[in-house]
Formats: structure tokens, sequence, C-alpha cells
């Protein structure tokens, strides 16, 4: 009998991941939807296993911690669960002064965006193999292309991200697994990032995407196994321009977003 297979979501409980969800299930795909606190997940798996008679299993679990990692391999095994695709979406943002904000909190934001992923390519490489043709989704940023005041290690996180993915998508070609990477703009993902997205400058603010949006775009890309996947006119545009301007301009324009963006709340996150 043909095994079920099932892409893996981190992150899937609200925002971008759960947009994810959501265009996966309109496809057809089983899911296992993992994210940190339980909020709402069970909720969603009912809607999408009765809306669009998939199989959905749900896991919480500290993405940073190495333990919970171990766990979850455990419970994929005892549930005979095998994976096809797996899409590391959840993430740590950030937005503030690097002297102001807590090394605490940058140091969960590695874990999160970086070890996290890292570990669960690691965890499920052969899995992957075994079910080829297979794929790997990183969610990057458009903050991974440039240098960025006040979301500095966010951005170096997101720069890693992209790099990774770009050599793995190499180092697995011939095991039939392609590594792709979407790096979106502005998402209202949640009502904080609504807010600030708001209170952007107007040439920021043209960017701005619903995540619906973008995971339509992100997940028609990826399963045509494009590599890098820019979401957005208005993003490509601005990408093609960073790489034409010279970079002090492009660098103060960048300053005046970022400080206007950080006004906009004070706070990290
Ligand atoms: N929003 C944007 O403008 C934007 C732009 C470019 C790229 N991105 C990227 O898109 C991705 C999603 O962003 P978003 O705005 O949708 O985020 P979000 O609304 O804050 O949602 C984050 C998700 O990640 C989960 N999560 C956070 N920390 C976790 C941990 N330690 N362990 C397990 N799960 C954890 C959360 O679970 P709980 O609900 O249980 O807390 C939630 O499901 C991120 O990688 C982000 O960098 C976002």
């Amino acid at each position: 009998m043909k095994p079920l297979y099932y892409t893996l979501i981190t992150g899937a409980s609200q925002g971008f991941g759960k947009a994810l969800a959501i265009d996966c299930a309109k496809r057809n795909m089983n899911l296992f939807l993992i994210d940190l606190t339980g909020t709402g997940l069970k909720d969603l798996a009912v809607f999408l296993e009765e809306s669009f008679k998939i199989k959905v299993h749900f896991f919480h679990m500290d993405l940073s911690s190495k333990a919970y990692c171990e766990k979850l391999l455990e419970f994929v095994h005892h549930q005979k669960i095998e994976f096809k695709f797996l899409i590391n979406n959840a993430g740590v943002l950030s937005t503030g002064f690097f002297n102001e904000v807590d090394i605490n909190y940058y140091l969960k934001q590695i874990e999160v965006n970086i070890s996290a992923p890292t570990r669960l390519i690691k965890l499920f490489y052969d899995q992957l193999k075994r079910n080829s043709p297979s794929g790997i989704l990183n969610v990057s940023s458009l903050a991974s292309y440039f240098c960025l005041p006040t979301k500095q290690v966010y951005g170096a996180t997101k720069a890693y991200l992209s790099s990774l993915s770009r050599s793995l998508n190499l180092e697995f070609k011939e095991d039939q697994i392609w590594v792709s990477i979407v790096c979106p703009g502005g998402m209202n993902t949640n009502p904080k990032m609504c807010y600030k997205n708001r209170n952007m400058g107007w040439f920021a603010k043209l960017s701005v995407m619903d995540p619906e949006e973008v995971a339509k775009i992100t997940m028609d890309a990826f399963l045509n196994k494009k590599e890098v996947i820019i979401p957005g006119t208005i993003n490509k545009f601005y990408l093609t321009l960073a790489k034409l301007i010279p970079q002090s301009i492009s660098e103060r324009i960048t300053t005046i977003q970022m400080n206007r963006f950080r006004a906009a709340d004070l706070s990290i996150g």
C-alpha cells in the first residue's frame, strides 16, 4: 500500500504559517503542524480535516529546545508519519537597537531562526530522501538581502537561512530533494505587524502583502522547484533597484525606513 505523505509546517498556528497550511490543504496535502503554545492549532487542524478531507496531525513544542526536537522525532517514528515536504516557517522577529535588546532575546531568536531549521533538516533528511522527489522550503525574508539597523540579528539569521538553502539545494540534488527559500517583504500576519506596517513610510508600505497571497505565490513556485522565491512585483523591483543604486544611497534609505518602523513601536518583537 502506498504510504500517506505529510508536509511538516512549523509555526502553523497563525500568520504566514497558518496561510501556508490552508494553501497546502487546498492542494490536498496531508499536514503535520507545529506551534509553541497550542493556541488555536487544534481548531485549525479539525477545520482543515473537515473542510478538505485531508489528514492533519499537530504537535506543540519549543523549537529552540534540542530535547523537544528529539521528542518530535520519537513521535513521528511512533506514529509512522512519512514526510515529503518540510516547511521551516517559524521565526522570531525583532526591531530594536542592538545595545537595548536583551542578549537572551537574541540567543532565542538565533535558536528558533537558525538552529531549529538546521536541526529539522538533519533529523528528517533520511525520510525526505526515502520519499523523494521531495522538497524543503525555508522561510527567509527580504531582510536577508540588506543591512538593516534595528533588524541586525533578525536579518543575519535570515541571511544564514538563505545561504544554507542555496548550498543544500546543490548538495541534495543527487538525492532528488530540492531546497527553496522564500523572501517575503512585510506581511500583515498579526495585529502587531499590521500596526507596524501601517506606520511605515509610503515607499516601504507599497510592498506589504497579505499572507494568503504570499502563501499561494510561494507554494506555486515551491512545488515547481524554484530555488529563490521573491513574492510581489514591488519586492522584486526593490531588490533590482538595491543592486543598481550606490550602496551609500541604499543604506541611507534603509536607515530612514527602519527608524520610522521602530518609531511605530519601541518594543522588540
Ligand atoms: N510578518 C512579516 O512581515 C514577515 C516578513 C518576512 C518574513 N517573515 C517570516 O515569516 C515567518 C512567519 O512570520 P509571522 O509574522 O507569520 O510570525 P507570527 O505571526 O509571529 O507566528 C509565529 C509562529 O511561530 C511559532 N513559534 C514561535 N516561536 C516558536 C518556538 N520557539 N517553537 C515553536 N513554534 C514557535 C508561533 O507559535 P505560537 O502561536 O504558539 O506562539 C507561531 O505559530 C517567520 O520566519 C518570519 O521571519 C515574516
